[in-house]
């Protein structure tokens, strides 16, 4: 199975991306499941669909064409299948503390547990063989972050707080029900919580594993935007996951001319950034297109520009691009450059930026805080990869 994940900051073209890619991969033969990890879902709206056609799917995948479906996932449902336990003593307990139970039931959906609901139904899907691929449609940046970080989460606390807690609670359960009107967790809600994690066994190492998943990065020529898409790309590589091609979209086309001279010159200069900030991930570029992308039509219309005659589905790019790692108590970064050979190597940091020359090649790289106030002691260049080591903190 293939799972590629969209994202990038709100507004950005993300569904419009992740539904063309949909549709290309489907043409090619793919079964396909365009996924919605978005709780204000836009895929039906994407693909110009009745809102009674998904309400009725009640979160189930939606055919839209040959080998295409479309799944916006419904938390309220899952909840029920999946975590009725946890949901009902969560509930319980904010009802008990006095919330109205309507709200305490709608409060008991914890952050998170939208996240972990999809990546139940990914791996559901992966074991039944039900798709060839998968695509993500993500929530806005911090979101996704969070998805991404949640199987890493989940293992430390199953592994360190689960069994302790699960344990305490078995021994001193008669004494405190007799001390606290407050509901304690019977170990049935432990039990469903270990089930869940069961369920999610593999699929941590399913997404930082490069041969099934990469992230495409949406972003759009303007500043705010591609520091946003930095600080992504930086996370990202953190979680060792592999970001295989950054889409620059809406690209104004020269022929607006006149009135907006100047956002087409400051475009120039932000798509440059772009190449500076991703290089050699490959970055594409899609122009605003005259109308809004709404339908199968427009839609397919917007991957034949994004990916002419390539397969959607292909790893544009397999390595992990950058990398941060501490080694006896230093911190190391590693950068994958073009193959230079001019070894003067120059480095500077702008706020927490690291900014990388060597020769005429240039790369912003945006630092985990933990870097971000250190200095770069040292750098080594061998064939394609960079090592830059930093040394104390400033000041
Ligand atoms: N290249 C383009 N040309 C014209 N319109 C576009 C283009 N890309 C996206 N749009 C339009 O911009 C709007 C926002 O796009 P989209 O919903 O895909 O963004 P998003 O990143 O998913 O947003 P959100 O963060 O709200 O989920 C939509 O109306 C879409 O049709
Ligand atoms: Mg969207």
């Amino acid at each position: 199975m293939r799972i590629i994940m969209f994202t990038g900051k709100g507004g950005v073209g993300k569904t419009s991306i992740a539904s063309a890619t949909g549709i290309q991969s489907a043409k090619r033969g793919y079964r396909t499941l365009v996924m919605s990890l978005d709780s204000a879902h836009s895929l039906a709206d994407s693909f110009d669909l009745d809102r009674r056609l998904m309400d009725r799917a009640k979160g189930k995948p939606v055919d839209v064409a040959d080998n295409l479906a479309i799944q916006e996932v419904d938390v309220q449902e899952e909840v029920q299948e999946h975590w009725g336990e946890v949901h009902s003593y969560i509930s319980c307990l904010l009802n008990v503390s006095g919330l109205e139970e309507v709200l305490a039931e709608e409060l008991a959906i914890l952050p998170g547990m939208e996240e972990v609901t999809s990546l139940l139904n990914i791996n559901r899907y992966l074991k039944d063989d039900a798709y060839d691929v998968i695509l993500l449609d993500c929530a806005p940046t911090g979101e996704s972050l969070r998805f991404i970080s949640l199987p890493t989460t989940l293992e430390w606390y199953m592994k360190k707080i689960f069994t302790v807690e699960r344990a305490m609670f078995k021994v001193t359960r008669p004494v405190m029900k007799q001390l606290t009107s407050v509901p304690l967790p019977e170990d049935s809600y432990f039990q469903s919580l270990a089930v869940l994690y069961e369920r999610l066994e593999g699929i941590d190492k399913l997404l930082t594993d490069a041969d099934t998943t990469t992230v495409r990065l949406v972003t759009n020529p303007e500043k705010m935007v591609i520091k946003e898409s930095q600080r992504a790309f930086m996370y990202f590589s953190l979680y060792g996951l592999c970001v295989d091609a950054v889409v620059i979209n809406r690209v104004l086309p020269e022929e607006v001319g006149g009135y907006f001279d100047k956002w087409l010159e400051a475009q120039k200069k932000y798509i440059e950034d772009v190449h500076n900030c991703f290089s050699p991930v490959p970055t594409w570029q899609v122009e605003l297109s005259r109308n809004e992308m709404i339908g199968i039509d427009d839609l397919a219309r917007l991957g034949e520009d994004l990916y002419g005659d390539r397969d959607p589905t292909e790893r544009f790019y397999a390595k992990n691009p950058l990398t941060f790692r501490k080694r006896n108590g230093k911190y190391v970064m590693t950068l994958q450059t073009p193959f230079i050979t001019k070894e003067d190597i120059d480095l500077s940091k702008s706020g927490g930026e690291l900014i990388v020359r060597i020769g005429n090649y240039k790369r912003h790289v945006l630092l985990p805080r933990s870097m971000a106030g250190r200095e770069p002691s040292g750098a080594k260049l061998d064939g394609d990869k960079l090592t830059v080591t930093f040394g104390g903190k400033n000041g």
